[in-house]
């Protein structure tokens, strides 16, 4: 797909679809009067009919015979303009270029709204997004497709003024990297368990380091037995594919002791393990390594945007199954720390991983770490399928991590991690168990992880609710959604203009959470 940025009337660009982007409320902008006035009004008319009302992701297609060049009009909601962000372009756009591919148009041309200069680069950065997310194909399985979901080659957006064209080109070139990356991460997600296993998992992320130059190297499980990995290791016991914890290294900053740390659930199929779970919606567990997909796309994004900082990425990956080999309730096992755990649920199983993950992140030098897993049903349970849970030991880490998510159309929810929720994880016979009773599970996962943290700032996205979506909707379809990939990657980007002092800072947290 092709994006160029121009300036002037959008219907000067020759293409089969002519996108206007429209606020749920306020006066039509000019390029759309225009429009309207070379279509006998038509826009008018549908915005009073109420058949489009311009909320965020809405699209409408108008076909046209005369008037335009193009074949088709599309109008797509920004929602009102009091709330507008340009957060609003990623949905709109991507819900054109969608609505276009689906019949089988090839070029469109976007007429953006009016934005503020400092807002340009953001704009162009999310519209790429929204145009190169909107090309995914979740049903790539299928043996014949009439339209296909890349069928748009050309993608032109038209600028209000000529000023804006170079802060809104530079942006594009970010969007179509992040693009990429979040499709990257979402094939790697949709694709079932028979053809994404951990040694899959461990190949692509092996090509996509090669590719951009990165260093890589995995642990086998004989590795993993030597560095004392007992807890990644007990959740592989029952599955005949071999556990890999791969690790993936980018340099920005030679001069720098600094690595950011981020870390991923890779269960590339979670059956719950001999505590199995029920038959209904197990298929969708082929999707339980989202969270390491984020972080080996984020890898690829990061290598090609270029921040000066090195980061580390660790992806835990195994299938969780039950066997005459799988370890059982009540079972102990000792973590790459020295920490010993007592398994009472063995379905509570990305904890188990992500503890010797995180253990392993810092012996590879990362001295700030995220984490991003699918990790608790609870999180859907606190926040929906729209918000991704957060939860930190630092508050400046994480106040850093909002900044960097600010700018998407993606929301981050914290939930606390007060001294009083140690007690969930309290085992009468080891120093930890991993699963405990209803009450407040996703605060359990992230205390539980905290154990493995080595008090280093750090921060666990809980994505449970997000990584997939159950409806087509603006640039997503429905399937995974590449949820956490931009914020990462933007983290790493924002993270040498902070001024962070690299020690969690629990108290400062706790303070902040009482205020
Ligand atoms: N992979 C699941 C969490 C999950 C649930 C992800 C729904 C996506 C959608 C995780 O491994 C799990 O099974 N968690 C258990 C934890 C419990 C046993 C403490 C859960 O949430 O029920
Ligand atoms: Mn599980
Ligand atoms: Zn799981």
């Amino acid at each position: 797909m092709k994006i160029t940025v121009t300036s002037g009337k959008p219907e000067a660009v020759h293409a089969d679809a002519l996108v206007l982007s429209l606020h749920a409320d306020g006066d039509l902008p000019a390029a759309a009067r225009s429009v309207d006035k070379s279509l006998n009004g038509v826009v008018t008319d549908l915005r009073r009919s109420n058949e489009f009302k311009g909320r965020r992701g809405e699209e409408i297609v108008v076909p046209i015979s005369g008037g335009l060049p193009a074949k088709r009009l599309i109008l797509v909601g920004l929602g009102p303009e009091a709330e507008f962000s340009p957060s609003a372009l990623t949905a709109a756009v991507g819900a054109g270029v969608r609505a276009a591919a689906r019949r089988g148009l090839s070029s469109i041309v976007f007429a953006l709204p009016e934005l503020k200069a400092s807002d340009l680069e953001a704009a162009g950065e999310l519209a790429a997004e929204g145009a190169v997310m909107a090309t995914f194909d979740p049903a790539s399985y299928r043996s014949k497709r009439e339209t296909h979901t890349d069928a748009v080659k050309s993608v032109t957006l038209v600028a209000t003024k000529a000023g804006a064209v170079r802060a809104l080109k530079s942006g594009v070139n970010r969007g179509i990297v992040m693009g990429d990356a979040a499709n990257i991460a979402r094939r790697l997600v949709n694709t079932p368990s028979n053809d994404m296993t951990p040694s899959v998992m461990a190949k692509r992320a092996k090509e996509i380091a090669k590719e951009f130059g990165m260093k890589f190297h995995v642990l086998e499980r004989a590795d993993m037995k030597k560095l004392g990995m007992g807890s990644m290791l007990s959740v592989a016991a029952g599955s005949d594919e071999p556990p890999k914890m791969i690790a993936i290294e980018y340099r920005g900053n030679k001069k720098s002791k600094d690595i950011l740390g981020l870390v991923g659930k890779g269960i590339t199929f979670d059956t719950g393990g001999i505590s199995l779970k029920p038959a209904q919606d197990m298929d969708a567990m082929k999707g339980d390594m989202a969270g390491g997909a984020t972080v080996i796309a984020a890898m690829a994004a990061i290598a090609q945007l270029k921040p000066k900082v090195n980061v580390t990425a660790v992806i835990c990956a195994t299938e969780n199954m039950p066997s005459g080999k799988a370890t059982k309730p009540g079972d102990v096992v000792r973590a790459m720390n020295g920490k010993s755990i007592e398994v009472i649920n063995t379905d509570a199983e990305g904890r188990l991983v992500l503890a010797d993950g995180l253990c392993y992140a810092r012996k590879l030098g990362a001295n700030r770490l995220v984490d991003i897993a699918t990790l608790t049903g609870a999180v859907v349970v606190a926040l929906g399928n729209t918000t991704t849970g957060v939860l930190s030991n630092d508050r400046a880490f994480v106040d850093a991590f909002h900044a960097a998510a600010d700018r998407y159309d993606e929301r981050y929810w914290e939930l606390p991690l007060y001294p009083e929720y140690a007690d969930l994880i309290r085992s009468p016979i080891a120093d930890m168990k991993n699963s405990g009773g209803r009450p407040a599970g996703t605060i359990f996962g992230a205390m539980f992880i905290k154990e493995f943290v080595d008090d280093r700032p750090w921060i666990h996205l809980d994505i449970a609710g997000t990584s997939t979506t159950d409806k087509d909707h603006g640039h997503l379809a429905k399937g995974p959604t590449g949820v956490g990939l931009r914020p990462l990657v933007r983290l790493a980007e924002l993270l040498p203009t902070l001024r962070l002092n690299g020690k969690a800072d629990e108290k400062a947290h706790a303070r902040f959470r009482r205020s």
